[in-house]
């Protein structure tokens, strides 16, 4: 059947059980992302212009994780209560849909592996027959437990859930993936006439195929429908889409050096002739150039990270920008708001927040750069520290370009070094310095020859 608009409802009421525990099923993470997420992206990925959520089981937190992971998209939620099965959970989104003309893709919130590939063959089969429904079929292992697909000349005329069916039904090995796409017209007043007339007392969204004649049948690879209904399932699938993602990356010129050890979400970017080494993992939309080579267990989240950059073992990168060519860690740990422009080197235990550091600046051991913007071709040297926090405000420190910033040196923001300045090693800086001056502020050091000697004679003396 033709259609012009697609919209998607996705089951998410169920209260999973057999995970155990408080928190709802779809709300479980695969990969840094909540299962729910990843129907839902698939059915915005395939076109559907509005998708409709059924909660039911602690449906508020539900709505409020997957509203934050889709605040930019036409997502509505419709609440089931009681759940009595998912015909009736597909009847309690018919009035978000109400004014809805076209096809609805019906998809499952705990079969997080869907690809929207295999979605694009069921519209596809869709548009291709000339009946209200196209559904998707697979065939497991072991069929207990779903409902089988009677064929009638190769058409599909029926579901039996598992526990409704006869022996004679109970061999036939294609069954049901609970993934349809129907007609919004046809599928809103099926629902309506569903009786609860079977083993489990439930309204059964599967009676609506005895409904539509001549429905089509997409079989399905059985990894994608592989469903979540306890944690070694979930550990499971997610090291299914860990190994999916990860050979996308491959095929596409990444390198890693222990795949099975890197943890990569969907979204994330990698340029070509990039190296990852073992335990790398990249979250959140985070974007890495081309010719980059990560260390051993570094962990980066929301950062954008530039060509040819080298990243050493160990470091930890949030919402950080990295220019290319930058040289960081073993050990670096650069939080949000930091940004580096080409060339940085920042090297190991330094911490950086809030900090923009210009072209060709580094500093390579031990210290604290926060609330700072750092000009071109600094040296900030070891174990300096911004005093950002005077324990009510942040406040800023403006170094210049060219600045020799020596070892152990304190800067107590607000204060500003200008081009060129030399601070002494362990210097305390809390007023502004012009541009070209030396500051220092130690004390004098003093030296007192035979001291050691002297004093052990004192010592030896009280002991008599
Ligand atoms: C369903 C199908 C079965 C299919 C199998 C595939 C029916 C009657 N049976 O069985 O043919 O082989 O999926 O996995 O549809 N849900 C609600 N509200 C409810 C009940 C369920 O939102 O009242 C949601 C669940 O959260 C879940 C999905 O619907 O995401 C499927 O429900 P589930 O109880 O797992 O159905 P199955 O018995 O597995
Ligand atoms: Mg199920």
């Amino acid at each position: 059947m033709n259609f012009t608009s697609l919209a998607a409802v996705v089951l998410c009421a169920g209260k999973g059980t057999r995970m155990k525990g408080k928190r709802p099923k779809v709300l479980h993470p695969i990969l840094g992302r909540p299962m729910g997420y990843y129907p839902i992206a698939r059915a915005f990925d395939v076109g559907a212009s509005n998708v409709v959520v059924v909660v039911g089981h602690q449906s508020e937190e539900v709505k409020q994780v997957l509203s934050e992971a889709f605040s930019t998209r036409t997502l509505s939620f419709a609440l089931q209560d009681p759940q009595n099965g998912t015909g009736h959970a597909v009847a309690c989104a018919g009035p978000a849909l109400k004014e809805f003309r076209g096809a609805v893709l019906i998809l499952s919130g705990d079969v997080p592996l869907i690809t929207a590939q295999t979605l694009k063959a069921l519209i596809d089969a869709y548009r291709a027959t000339p009946g209200p429904l196209a559904l998707l079929s697979f065939k497991p292992k072991d069929p207990t437990g779903y409902g089988r697909i009677v064929r009638e000349n190769g058409r599909a005329k029926q579901i039996v859930e598992h526990k409704d069916a006869t022996e004679a039904q109970r061999k036939i090995d294609e069954v049901n993936a609970g993934i349809y796409l129907a007609d919004a017209g046809f599928l809103f007043e099926a629902v309506k006439t569903l009786t609860p007339r079977n083993a489990q007392g439930e309204l059964y969204l599967t009676d609506i195929v005895a409904a539509a004649n001549d429905v089509a049948v997409v079989e399905a690879h059985p990894d994608e429908i592989a469903g979540v209904n306890d944690r070694a399932q979930l550990a499971s699938l997610g090291k299914a889409l860990q190994a999916r993602i990860n050979h996308a990356h491959l095929t596409a010129g990444v390198s890693m050096v222990s795949p099975e050890t890197t943890f990569i979400d969907e979204n994330v970017t990698i340029g070509e002739d990039t190296t990852l080494g073992p335990c790398v993992t990249l979250e959140a939309g985070t974007q890495i150039g081309s010719n980059v080579r990560i260390g051993q267990g570094c962990v980066i989240t929301r950062s954008v990270v530039g060509d040819g950059v080298e990243l050493k073992p160990y470091s930890v990168l949030e919402e950080a920008h990295v220019g290319n060519k930058s040289i960081i860690g073993p050990f670096s740990r650069l939080r949000p708001g930091t940004e580096l422009a080409e060339g940085v080197h920042l090297g190991n235990f330094v911490e950086t927040k809030k900090a923009r550091i210009g072209k060709g600046s580094k500093a390579n051991h031990l210290a604290y750069l926060g609330d700072t913007v750092i000009g071109e071709a600094t040296n900030v040297g070891a174990g300096v520290i911004t005093c950002n926090y005077d324990g009510v405000h942040k406040h800023l420190t403006t170094i210049g370009d060219r600045v020799f910033v020596g070892t152990d040196s304190q800067l107590v923001a607000p204060v500003t070094l200008g081009n060129d300045v030399f601070v002494a090693a362990g210097t305390t800086v809390t007023d502004d310095v012009p541009a070209g001056a030396l500051t220092l502020s130690r004390a004098p050091q003093v030296i007192k020859e035979g001291w050691v000697e002297r004093r052990k004679k004192v010592l030896a003396g009280m002991k008599k």
